[in-house]
């Protein structure tokens, strides 16, 4: 029988993988040709910070259409009037060597080595955050903070060594660098640094924002608290220098699996009220609920699942600056991020809530054995839209590319972190889109925990459904067939906004 306080269903936690316990062992670490590695990996040693690769003496410079265009390339230029240019990097060089008194110097700065675009931009959220510093917090950010950044996104030529090569739609590649080189390039996103990032109509007009000019305008609450995070992730790599590996793979799936044929068994699953996927999903596949365009509004004005993670997780959003948008059949992979900040509340009412000492294990490759998964659900504005057969073949194919690892024995695979999947802002329908991923889960051969955040009679109804499709030994083949028949008799009658009958009553009629 059924308590009002219970708070999970399902099979107990330990019966969920996690790794680093569940993973077979990882293939030595080296650089391929769908694998960028920008460390010296012959000299990586738990607890030492990596060395990049090649040396800096050696430093390769590269400006085409393959890789990202970096600050301190010497393609980049800078007009100084209608016939001569002269070196950005120089100019961003002497702008950021001038000590900082407010946050007016840092915009004057900024604006420095930003033209065109950069004349609208509004630094409100950075001035009203300097003006609510007690004078110790002020003497912090001015004397130690903002020159240990500068000086760190000023190591870029030193740093990144390397050309990263840019994940571009429909191409299976990977990127792994150190924690200090991510740092780097978000140092030089915090100043607004990167070339050809400022406008839609460049080149990269299909990959997200990455400068983080939109972070510091508009005077809302929840500015403040973004900026929070993230010097908050700033005074801490810059106090003491991370040394870990991250790795950024993207993922694209070459052919779909046949849902209507799939004669595969539905997975394990645990079902909470209570608890997130951060939190309570430590060496799971944690879902990111994405944009796209990775991190969505992170450094604009989003402020939900994803943008949260990015904010607590920031180095998730080195990822913006290489990854193209994601198409139907793509996901992108992050492995080894760190948790730097809690926050309470959620969106509106989203608090920065101190230091997290992340306690995460490290792999072989010394990354954190957090693995996060960006797949981004259809935007729904019209409730029947997402039962309609492309549409759920859409989502299937797009859950199962995020959880499918090739090449990996199930037993090694960690259970999957999710919950309410494109149903808060994208507006989708919690129930349909929990079958679509426990059917995605179980094509992949992974179990699945699920999030509800708070929802109670979904605990219970997408226990029910589970436990019925369990026991009557029901497909992932014959269950889309019956999602099939649930649009065409139910979806396709039906003359209002809402289907007559609810997707569980049909499946619970019918299996
Ligand atoms: N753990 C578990 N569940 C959560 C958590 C958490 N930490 N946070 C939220 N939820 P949403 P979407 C639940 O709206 O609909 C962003 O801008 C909660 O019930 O973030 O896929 C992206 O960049 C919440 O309502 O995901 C995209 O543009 C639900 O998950 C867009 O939003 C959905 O969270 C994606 O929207």
């Amino acid at each position: 029988a059924f308590s009002s306080d219970v708070t999970a269903l399902g099979v107990s936690l330990s019966d969920l993988r996690r790794t680093p316990a569940c993973s077979g062992p990882l293939p030595a670490l080296k650089h391929t040709d769908s694998h960028t590695v920008l460390i010296r990996t012959d000299l990586l040693q738990p607890g030492d910070v990596p060395e990049p690769y090649p040396s800096p003496d050696k430093l390769q410079d590269c400006w085409d259409d393959t890789h990202v265009k970096m600050p301190c390339s010497q393609k980049n230029l800078f007009p100084v009037d209608r016939t001569n240019v002269q070196s950005r990097w120089d100019l961003i060089k002497k702008a950021l060597s001038v000590p900082f008194r407010s946050s007016h110097d840092v915009k004057d700065a900024i604006l420095k080595y930003n033209t065109g675009q950069a004349k609208g931009w509004n630094f409100a959220a950075l001035d009203l955050y300097c003006k609510s510093l007690q004078a110790s917090e002020a003497q912090q950010m001015f004397g130690e903070l903002l020159p240990a950044m500068t000086q760190l996104a000023l190591r870029a030529p030193s740093l990144l060594t390397q050309p990263i090569p840019l994940l571009r739609t429909q191409r299976c590649r990977s990127i792994t660098l150190s924690q200090e080189q991510v740092s780097c390039l978000l140092a030089n996103a915090f100043f607004c640094t990167l070339p050809r990032r400022n406008s839609q109509r460049t080149e990269f007009s299909n990959y997200p924002n990455i400068n983080f000019s939109r972070l510091f305008e508009s005077p809302f609450k929840s500015k403040q608290e973004k900026l929070k995070t993230l010097l908050c992730y700033f005074k801490r790599i810059t106090q003491q220098r991370p040394c870990g590996l991250i790795t950024y793979t993207r993922q694209c799936l070459r052919s779909s699996p046949s849902w209507s044929s799939s004669g595969k068994q539905f997975s394990k699953l645990r079902i909470s009220l209570e608890g997130t996927i951060e939190d309570q999903g430590y060496g799971m596949l944690q879902v990111d609920f994405a944009n796209r365009f990775v991190g969505g509004g992170v450094t604009g004005s989003g402020l939900v699942q994803e943008e949260i993670r990015f904010l607590i997780n920031p180095e998730l959003i080195a990822s913006r600056l290489f990854t193209e948008a994601l198409d139907d059949n793509e996901c992108l992979i992050i492995t080894g991020t760190e948790q730097f900040s809690r926050y309470s509340g959620y969106s509106q009412t989203y608090r920065w809530d101190g230091n997290h000492d992340d306690q995460t294990p490290r792999d072989e490759w010394q990354r954190r054995c957090t693995e996060i998964v960006a797949i981004d659900a259809l935007h729904y504005s019209n409730f029947l839209e997402q039962f309609h057969p492309e549409n759920m073949r859409r989502e299937l194919n797009k859950a199962y590319c995020g959880f499918f690892r090739p090449g990996v024995q199930a037993e090694n695979l960690s259970a999957v972190a999710t919950g309410n999947w494109g149903c808060g802002a994208f507006g989708g329908d919690k129930r349909l889109k929990a079958v679509l991923q426990m059917m995605a889960a179980a094509e992949a051969e992974r179990d699945l925990m699920y999030f509800t955040f708070g929802d109670k009679d979904l605990l219970t109804d997408v226990h029910r459904i589970h436990t019925l499709i369990t026991s009557s030994q029901a497909t992932v083949g014959s269950v889309f067939g019956l999602l099939l028949q649930y649009y065409e008799c139910v979806c396709k009658e039906t003359t209002r906004d809402k289907p007559q009958e609810s997707l569980y009553c049909f499946l619970s009629e019918h299996l």
